[in-house]
C-alpha cells in the first residue's frame, strides 16, 4: 500500500518528557476513510511504562492538591478557552483518525467545552457541609478530599468528550491523572493533552500513556501493587470492565466503569412515527453505530410495526454514507479491528427467521458490493460498511442480547406491555433507553420499568447532555455515574471532622443531655 505521509510520532509523555517510557511496539495510525494516509506513528509503552507514569502522578499529587480549588478552576477555564480556540483542528484530528463526521466531531469537542465550563465554577464550590452536633461547644463538618491518582482508560469512539468527563473533574478535585487513550486514537489524544498542558495543567499532574490493552492491564496490575493508583475510570467493553472491576476490587477499590449497551427504542402505537425514524437513524447509524449509546433494537407495537419498518428502511436506504468531511449520516468504521468484528461476528448473528433491509448489500462497501449514492470517490480506500436493519428479531435471539458495535439495528414487534419490557430489559444491559409516545402515562410507566440509567422520551438513545448523570446498570456498569455534580463522588472522598471546644471530653451518645417530656400526656 502506498504511504501518503507520516505526520508525527506520538509517544507517551511522563512529567512532560517524551520517550522516557519503555516502548515495545510501534503502530501506524491510518485514516479509516483513506487507508493510504498514515497520520502518525504511535510508540506503545510496556506495562512498566504505564507503572512509571503512575509513580510520577503519585509524586505530583500533593502539590496539585495544595493548589487552591479556585486556582485549579482557573486552569480548567483555560482548557475551555484553548479547546474552543482549537475546536476545528481538534475535530479534524478526530475525523481523520477515527472517521467521525465533521458535524459530530464538532459536537463532541463542544461537549469537552461544556464539561470544562460546568466544572470551572465547581472550583469555587466543592462544597462541604456544616452539621449540628448532639452536644454543645462542638462543631461537625465535612470536606471533599481528592482520591489521589486517577488512571483514565478510554475508548476511541469519543476520543475527546469521554476522556474529558473523567479528566476535567478529576483534575478540578485535586487529583493527578494518567490517561491511557485507545491505541487507535492516539494522535487525537496527544493533541487534546497538548491543550491541557498549554492551558496550565502542570506536566507532573497529567501524564499520557500510549499503550495497547494488554500492556495497560498488566501496567495497572503493577501500579496497583505499587500503591500508585487510587481510582480507575474506564470506558470500554463489558468484558474488559469485568476484568478491571475484579482487579480493582482485589485492591479494595471501586472503579468508575462505563461499559456497553443494547439500547432499546420503543415505538408505541401513538408515537410520531417520523420522529421515531429520525431518532433511530441518528442513534442506530450515527458514528457508524459505534457509540455506547447506539440503538440496539427498535421495539415497535405490532399495530404500527409494518408502517414504521417501511419508513425506517426507506430513510436508511436514502441516507448519504461515505466521506465524513461531507454531510453524511456516517463515515467509516473507526479501525480495521471494528470492521472485522462487524463482518465476522455481528453480521453472523443474522438468522434464518430474520429479514435484512437498509441497503443494496451487507458488509463492506466495495465496487462489487456498492452502496447507491455513496459519498466519495472510492469506498474501497476506506472502511465503509452498509447500514443493516434486521427485522423479525425475537427476545431470545442472540442478536437481541449482544452488543453489536457497528451500523446494525434489530427490529422486533410486541403485542403487550410485558412483551415490550422483556425485549427492552431482557439482555441485561442498562445504559440508555428511549420511548416514542404521546401519552405521558406510557412514558412514566416506561421510565419506572426500564432498567437503564438514562431514559429518553421522544428522543433517541444517544445525545446525553454534559451535565446530567451518565452511566448504566447491569452489564453496562457498576452503578457509577459520570458528569455533572454526581461525578464528584467518584473523584473525592468525604472527610468528616468534629471539633470540640468544650474543654472537657464529651462522649458521643453517652454525654448527651436528655430532653424531659411527659410522653403519656393526652388532651
Ligand atoms: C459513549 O458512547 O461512550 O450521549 C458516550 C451520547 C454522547 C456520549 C456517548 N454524548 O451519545
Amino acid at each position: 500500500m502506498t504511504v501518503k505521509q507520516t505526520t508525527s510520532t506520538v509517544t507517551s509523555v511522563i512529567n512532560g518528557s517524551r520517550d522516557v517510557a519503555p516502548t515495545d511496539r510501534v503502530i501506524e495510525a491510518r485514516n479509516p476513510s483513506d487507508l493510504e494516509e498514515v497520520l502518525a506513528e504511535i510508540r506503545l509503552a510496556t506495562p512498566e511504562g504505564f507503572a512509571q507514569a503512575c509513580r510520577a502522578a503519585r509524586d505530583g499529587q500533593p502539590q496539585w492538591a495544595a493548589t487552591p480549588a479556585p486556582g485549579r478552576g482557573e486552569v480548567i477555564a483555560n482548557v475551555a478557552h484553548l479547546v474552543r480556540e482549537n475546536k476545528d483542528e481538534l475535530a479534524a484530528y478526530m475525523t481523520r483518525e477515527v472517521g467521525k463526521t465533521t458535524a459530530e466531531a464538532l459536537g463532541e469537542v463542544q461537549e469537552v467545552i461544556d464539561t470544562c465550563e460546568f466544572f470551572l465554577g465547581e472550583g469555587r464550590r466543592l462544597y462541604g457541609m456544616t452539621v449540628p452536633s448532639e452536644m454543645p461547644d462542638k462543631q461537625l463538618m465535612t470536606f471533599r478530599m481528592p482520591v489521589g491518582v486517577v488512571a483514565v482508560i478510554t475508548a476511541g469512539n469519543f476520543p475527546t468528550a469521554v476522556p474529558s468527563w473523567y479528566m476535567v473533574p478529576a483534575l478540578l478535585c485535586g487529583n493527578t491523572v494518567v490517561w491511557k487513550p485507545a491505541d487507535y486514537a492516539g494522535a487525537t489524544a496527544q493533541a487534546m493533552a497538548e491543550l491541557f498542558w498549554h492551558a496550565g495543567v502542570p506536566a507532573e499532574v497529567l501524564h499520557l500513556v500510549q499503550a495497547d490493552g494488554e500492556s495497560t492491564f498488566r501496567g495497572l496490575e503493577l501500579a496497583l501493587d505499587q500503591g500508585t493508583v487510587d481510582k480507575v475510570g474506564f470506558t470500554g467493553s463489558t468484558d474488559v470492565g469485568r476484568r478491571i472491576g475484579a482487579l480493582c476490587g482485589a485492591h479494595l477499590q471501586s472503579p468508575c466503569l462505563e461499559l456497553g449497551g443494547k439500547n432499546p427504542l420503543v415505538v408505541t402505537r401513538d408515537a410520531d412515527l417520523d420522529l421515531a425514524v429520525e431518532g433511530a437513524l441518528f442513534s442506530g447509524f450515527g458514528t457508524a453505530g459505534q457509540r455506547c449509546t447506539s440503538l440496539g433494537t427498535v421495539i415497535a407495537d405490532e399495530a404500527v410495526h409494518d408502517d414504521y419498518l417501511e419508513r425506517f428502511v426507506a430513510a436508511t436506504e436514502r441516507a448519504p454514507i461515505g466521506d465524513p468531511t461531507e454531510d453524511v449520516l456516517y463515515g467509516p468504521m473507526m479501525h480495521e479491528r471494528f470492521l472485522e468484528r462487524f463482518e465476522d461476528r455481528w453480521l453472523g448473528l443474522i438468522e434464518g427467521h430474520h429479514a435484512v433491509h437498509g441497503s443494496q448489500g451487507v458488509g463492506r462497501i466495495t465496487a462489487q458490493n456498492p452502496r447507491r449514492g455513496f459519498v466519495g470517490e472510492d469506498p474501497e480506500r476506506g472502511l465503509f460498511v452498509h447500514p443493516t436493519i434486521v427485522s423479525g428479531v425475537r427476545a431470545d435471539d442472540e442478536l437481541a442480547n449482544t452488543e453489536t458495535f457497528g451500523p446494525i439495528v434489530g427490529v422486533a414487534s410486541f403485542g403487550g406491555w410485558d412483551e415490550a419490557m422483556a425485549l427492552a430489559n431482557g439482555h441485561g444491559y442498562g445504559l440508555s433507553a428511549a420511548i416514542y409516545t404521546e401519552n405521558p402515562r406510557t412514558a412514566f410507566r416506561f421510565r419506572e420499568a426500564v432498567s437503564s440509567g438514562m431514559v429518553s422520551i421522544n428522543n433517541s438513545t444517544s445525545g446525553a447532555e454534559a451535565h446530567l448523570p451518565f452511566g448504566g446498570n447491569g452489564k453496562s456498569g457498576n452503578g457509577s455515574r459520570q458528569s455533572g455534580v454526581w461525578v464528584l463522588e467518584q473523584f473525592t472522598r468525604w472527610q468528616s471532622v468534629n471539633w470540640d471546644y468544650a474543654g472537657q471530653l464529651q462522649k458521643a451518645q453517652m454525654d448527651v443531655a436528655q430532653v424531659e417530656a411527659d410522653r403519656d400526656f393526652r388532651l
